[in-house]
Parts: structure tokens; C-alpha cells; sequence
């Protein structure tokens, strides 16, 4: 993976730079003004034909390449790369004519129609004929040449299509399940189907789980989630053994789309890419909207194994899909962008260059606004450029981390069926809270899924995993018995992959590597607390723990007006388990009081952040093979003094000893004597 990244950053130079470009939108006297200013940005890499199906093949069968030849022969004369789309995500509305049997269907029956993108069925016949035929023929046509530097699979797979509920979508459904469970026997036992007189006698009665009059079988509805991914996947597959055989040796990647996508597993998809890229986009209604793009980019890398990745998508300002778009504010924009380098990026790309007069998307922001390049956003841009320059030698070196955050969209979607003890347990609610705890104390930590390779880190999180394999469970605990640190929240390990409760005591799975035993669950009511024996608040859950083992660090108050259902009983349990040590955290503790126990499970498995900075400033060293390279960013209104010996790459300025990062801005240190990791 990391080889395909670095021969494109090698081409280009540096960190690759720029944007999704969409000249077909624009006469063809402002491309000339497009590169003009591309150059003047400092952009080498952009995105060229995403949604340019319709142009490419106004007709069907009837290819005319001449717009694109054009657009990659002047960015080749300008010493511009491109990111070449297989042109896939939006089918041109006579596809729709032609084939309305392949336009998607809802779960209540409604079919969709074109007009806006991305409007087909993952598993129509007719769809993947034609993209397939499409993609082909682009391939044929410029795998040499000189512009092309990476193929872009389709555009965000099932961003706004994963699922459907169609009758090719049904018969497709059916194979996947047979290839699963080889017969109908196997399906009944998996799906539980013996509740509520569900029982299949013949295949032809399975369906997707179209609307129906009460709750619909949750094992039914797991499986069809984990089908309608693969069948984007299948898709995914189809396009890459297109680009792999036609134009090997030209690397192929897709934009995932980290937590933005629940619908769509981004671990899949990242494992049959050539490295990984993804979007990535601002919560505006977040005040803390850093973070959330902190943890996205960690997930990204986590996604990747570790490698730099590919930033395929952010905004240069506000977007136009939130209810309230906001802006960013001066220098909001470098400290995201930079922030995904810090987190092992090795490119900067935007939607999109130019920002359109017209469509869906003309209030989204781009690098290039309405406004022209007297405005704020241009001179971010080309500034970016410069900085993004003087950070070339960052490229391929690795983010350090020794905290690894278990994260698994079955869990996601598992968490959240409906008939489940509470509707406020929220997978990404909790996964959200225990990374903002630790992003609050600059640790940095890579999520990854819970059957990777744990064991260069020391200390592993599970926020909520309810949802386990048996084999992923004995990984963990095999991670602990060796001499690893994890700790694991309410509600994980109670079901098997297929959805069926683990029987003889919650956690399940964990419940021996825990040391507890929880007899009854007594979630809390909507905005009901409790008081710890710590004077700490928790909310949404609680549950009778018995520890079997474990020592009680924090239990509820014994006083049942504060301590509430389970007042006096253990809250936050620890237990040595062979070398290692595993934590439990039987409730929702409150911000503060979250940061706190991650604290001490840190210091108790000798994690530490890469600098001590004050809360608000986010400290990430990436380490190359000829030295470290310590981002500090402070999202503070205030200037931080940060100890630090070596040289600021984007001012040259030296640090010697302690560098001062002032309000707002950026600081990257090329390290000098940094001891090497002791890991
Ligand atoms: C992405 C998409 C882009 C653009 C962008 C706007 O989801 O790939 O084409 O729509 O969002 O934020």
C-alpha cells in the first residue's frame, strides 16, 4: 500500500495539492485561467471527469473523449497530474430510459428517478454493464497518458444509494446468503427465524427487509447491511480489474468515506486499493468539529495499516449540505488541512476547485471561489500551497501511536437496530466521547478493526462492541494475557456475528478477560444521571456488575437518590489478566470524568503524548527514516509555549528547546536528537 502512495508523491515532488476540477461545467477560456492559477496555487494533482458520464457518453454506445483530451493534454502542458475518474457515479439520465428497472428502489416500495446523481442500484445488471463498458473504454483510451498519475474508482460508493430494496436487489440478496449459509437451514438457524413464526420454506421467500408491520428480524437486517456493502464492493472489484488489466503499473484508489458513511465499510474497500484515500468534512453544528476530523483522519490511517493516505476531499470553507453551513473562520482551513497531514496524509484535495455557478453545489466553497482570487479563500489557498511545499519531506514517514481504538461498522450497525435496550446508546456517540477524551489529553491513537494486528500498541480502547466474533474476542484477550493494557465499555461483547445474545453472564465475550459478571441491564431515562462515588455524573446506562475478579476503581453512589438503579455497585472495574490489564466501564461518565479514567489507564500502561501541550493545542510526531517530525497545532485563541528542539519546517525558524505556537497557528518541528521509539 505505502509503495503506490510514495511513487505518486515521488512524481509529484511533495504532498500532492489540489482539488476535485470539473472544466465541463465552464467555457473553455476559463480552463486556460484554471491552470494559470493552479500553477499559481502551487496544485499538482486533481480530479478530473467524476461526474462527466454524460459528456463522455452523450449517448449510449457513443463515446466522445474529445472534451477530456483536451482538459489532461493541458494539464500535462502545465505540469498538473491527474487523478483520472472511471466516470461511474452518476449515470446520464438516458440510462435511466433505457433501463428504468435499474434505478433504486426504498425500502416502501418508492422507485427513484434521475435528476440529481448517483441514481441506480448497486446490484442492477444493467448499471454494472454499462459502467463497466464506460470504464473500459477510459482506461483504453488514456492509460498512457502523460497527465494520468492515479485512477479514481467511481466517486464515495454508496453515498447516496447503498441501499435498495429492489427485485434485482432481492435476487442478488438471496445468492449472497446462499454462498453464506449454503442452505436454507443454515439461514433459519442464523436469523432465529423460529421467533415470531418466521420460518423459510423456499429461497424465493427471503427478501431485503422491505417495510413491514412491526420490528423487522434484526439478523436479517445485519445481513442485509453486510450484503448491500459488498455489493458496492462487487462493483468496486469490477472497475479495478478493469484498471489493473488494462493499465497496470498506474495506481487505482477510491474516496471512502470514514464515519460521514455508515452504510458503507470502509475497511472492505480500503483492503483493494492501492492506498487509501477518503473525504472528509466539518460537522458545522460541532463546536469541536476539530476533533471529529482528528478521529476521522485517524480512521483513515487506521483503515490503511498505518501507511500515509490520501486525502481526497475537504472543503476550503463552508459546504452547502447542513442545515446551517458555516464558514471557516481565517485559519481555520490550514489547521484542518494540516491537521490530516499530521495524521499521516500525503496529499491535501478538495471538492472542488472551482467553485460552480450552477447545480446542486453552487454554495459549497472551493479552492477558487465566485468571488475570483481577491478573496480571503484564494489567498489561504495559494499560502497553503507554499506551506504545503516546505512540508514535502514529511511525505511517507509514519504517525506514532501506541494506542490502537477498536472500530467496526457491523458493531455500528448492529448497535443501532431497532428493539434494543436504549435507543441513546449511539455508536459513534460513544466512540466519539472516549477518542475526545484522549484527543483532550494529545495522545494519539489509530482505529482499526478488531482483527487487526494489535500488537505493536500497548493499550487497546473498545468504546462499544456489542457485536464480536468469537475470534476477534480471543485476540484481544490473547493481547491482554501477553502483557497489553485494554479497556471496554458497557454493552460490548453481548452478541455473536450473527446477532444472538452470548449466553451466561454479559460481557459475553469479554466477561473472563474483564472479571466481571453482569446480571441485569438498567439503562437510564432520557437526560437521567447519576452521581459516582468519585462525585462524577454519568448518564444513559448503567448495569449490576459483580466483579469476578476484577477490583472496583469507581462505583456507583451508594445513596440510591443519586447513585440511581445500581447504587453502590462497581461503575469502573480493573483486573490483571496473565501479563496484561483490562478495564470496564459499566455507564457513560461525563466528559471529565472520561478524560480522568483514560488518564490513568494511560499511565498504567505507560502511554504518553508526543508533547506536553495545554488543552486545545494537538501534538502528532510522524517519524521517517531520517528523523521525527512533531506537528503542533493550536486551535486556541492563545499563544502556547510548547518544548521543542529543532527546526519549524514552514517559517525555518529554530526552535531551541521550546518554540512558541501562537493563537491559531501551525507549527512543524523537524526534531533534532529524538530518541528513537522505545516500542
Ligand atoms: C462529496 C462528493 C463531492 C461533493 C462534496 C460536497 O460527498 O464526493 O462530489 O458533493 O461531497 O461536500
Amino acid at each position: 500500500m505505502t509503495d503506490a502512495l510514495k511513487q505518486l508523491s515521488d512524481r509529484l515532488g511533495g504532498i500532492a495539492y489540489g482539488g476535485d476540477y470539473n472544466p465541463e461545467q465552464w467555457p473553455r477560456e476559463v480552463w486556460d485561467e484554471d491552470v494559470r492559477l493552479m500553477r499559481e496555487a502551487g496544485v499538482n494533482l486533481v480530479t478530473v471527469g467524476v461526474f462527466s458520464w454524460a459528456f463522455l457518453e452523450p449517448r449510449p454506445g457513443q463515446y466522445e473523449f474529445e472534451l477530456l483530451d483536451e482538459v489532461l493534454d493541458l494539464l500535462h502542458a502545465n505540469g498538473i497530474a491527474a487523478d483520472l475518474a472511471t466516470a461511474t457515479a452518476s449515470p446520464p439520465p438516458w440510462f435511466s430510459l433505457r433501463h428504468p428497472e435499474a434505478l433504486p428502489v426504498t425500502a416502501d416500495g418508492v422507485r427513484l428517478t434521475h435528476g440529481s446523481r448517483q441514481t441506480f442500484c448497486p446490484s442492477s445488471p444493467a448499471y454494472a454493464e454499462a459502467a463497466g463498458r464506460l470504464a473500459e473504454r477510459l482506461v483504453e483510451r488514456y492509460r498512457d497518458h502523460p497527465a494520468l498519475a492515479l485512477w479514481h474508482l467511481h466517486n464515495e460508493w454508496g453515498n447516496h444509494n447503498a441501499h435498495c430494496y429492489c427485485d434485482s436487489s432481492a435476487k442478488a440478496f438471496r445468492d449472497w446468503l446462499r454462498e453464506r449459509y449454503g442452505d436454507l437451514d443454515g439461514l433459519n438457524q442464523a436469523w432465529g427465524t423460529a421467533f415470531w413464526s418466521q420460518r423459510y420454506g423456499d429461497w424465493a421467500e427471503v427478501m431485503p427487509p422491505r417495510a413491514t408491520a412491526a420490528v423487522p428480524n434484526p439478523t436479517q437486517q445485519l445481513d442485509f447491511w453486510r450484503f448491500s456493502s459488498d455489493a458496492l464492493l462487487r462493483l468496486h472489484r469490477r472497475e479495478a480489474e478493469i484498471v489493473r488489466r488494462l493499465s497496470p503499473g498506474i495506481p487505482l484508489t477510491t474516496n471512502l468515506l470514514v464515519t460521514l458513511e455508515k452504510k458503507v465499510d470502509g475497511f472492505s474497500f480500503a483492503g483493494e486499493c492501492d492506498f487509501v484515500s477518503v473525504d472528509q468534512y466539518l460537522t458545522a453544528a460541532d463546536p469541536e468539529a476539530h476533533v471529529g476530523l482528528s478521529l476521522d483522519a485517524d480512521l483513515a490511517r487506521g483503515m490503511g495499516g498505518g501507511a500515509p493516505w490520501l486525502l481526497m476531499e475537504h472543503s476550503t470553507s463552508a459546504v452547502n449540505w447542513q442545515p446551517r453551513n458555516v464558514a471557516k473562520t481565517p485559519g481555520q482551513m490550514r489547521r484542518n488541512s494540516l491537521a490530516h497531514v499530521a495524521r499521516g496524509a500525503d496529499g491535501v484535495l478538495y471538492f472542488q476547485w472551482r467553485q460552480s455557478r450552477a447545480g446542486a453545489e453552487k454554495w459549497h466553497s472551493a479552492m477558487l471561489p465566485h468571488g475570483g482570487t481577491g478573496t480571503k479563500t484564494w489567498r489561504e489557498v495559494t499560502a497553503l500551497g507554499h506551506d504545503l511545499k516546505a512540508l514535502a519531506e514529511v511525505r511517507g514517514s509514519r504517525v506514532e501511536s501506541d494506542v490502537a481504538l477498536l472500530f467496526d461498522w457491523n458493531a455500528w450497525w448492529a448497535l443501532e437496530m431497532d428493539a434494543t435496550p436504549s435507543r441513546d446508546v449511539r455508536y459513534l456517540d460513544l466512540v466519539r466521547a472516549w477518542y475526545e477524551a484522549l484527543w483532550s489529553l494529545g495522545i494519539t491513537c489509530d482505529l482499526v478493526h478488531p482483527s487487526s494486528d494489535l500488537s505493536g500498541h500497548r493499550l487497546v480502547l473498545v468504546p462499544s462492541l456489542s457485536l464480536t466474533s468469537d475470534a476477534d474476542a480471543s485476540s484481544l484477550d490473547a493481547f491482554v494475557r501477553e502483557g497489553g493494557h485494554a479497556a471496554v465499555g458497557f454493552f460490548s461483547g453481548v452478541v455473536d456475528e450473527n446477532d444472538h445474545v452470548r449466553l451466561g453472564g454479559h460481557p459475553g465475550a469479554y466477561r473472563d478477560m474483564l472479571g466481571v459478571h453482569v446480571d441485569e441491564f438498567f439503562p437510564l431515562r432520557e437526560a437521567e444521571t447519576v452521581r459516582l462515588s468519585d462525585g462524577s455524573e454519568a448518564t444513559v446506562w448503567t448495569e449490576l456488575v459483580e466483579p469476578r475478579g476484577a477490583e472496583t476503581i469507581v462505583s456507583f453512589d451508594s445513596d440510591p437518590s443519586y447513585g440511581g438503579p445500581v447504587a453502590g455497585h462497581p461503575a469502573v472495574t480493573r483486573n490483571a489478566h496473565g501479563a496484561g490489564v483490562s478495564w470496564y466501564v459499566a455507564t457513560r461518565p461525563d466528559a471529565d470524568a472520561l478524560r480522568g479514567l483514560l488518564a490513568r489507564v494511560c499511565r498504567d500502561a505507560g502511554v504518553t503524548a508526543p508533547a506536553e501541550v495545554p488543552a486545545g493545542v494537538e501534538a502528532v510526531r510522524r517519524r521517517g527514516p531520517d528523523g521525527t517530525y512533531l506537528f503542533l497545532i493550536n486551535h486556541t485563541s492563545g499563544d502556547v509555549p510548547v518544548a521543542a528542539r529543532g527546526v519549524d519546517l514552514l517559517t525555518g525558524t529554530v526552535a531551541d528547546g521550546r518554540t512558541v505556537v501562537r493563537a491559531g497557528d501551525v507549527v512543524v518541528v523537524r526534531e533534532d536528537g529524538t530518541p528513537s521509539s522505545d516500542r
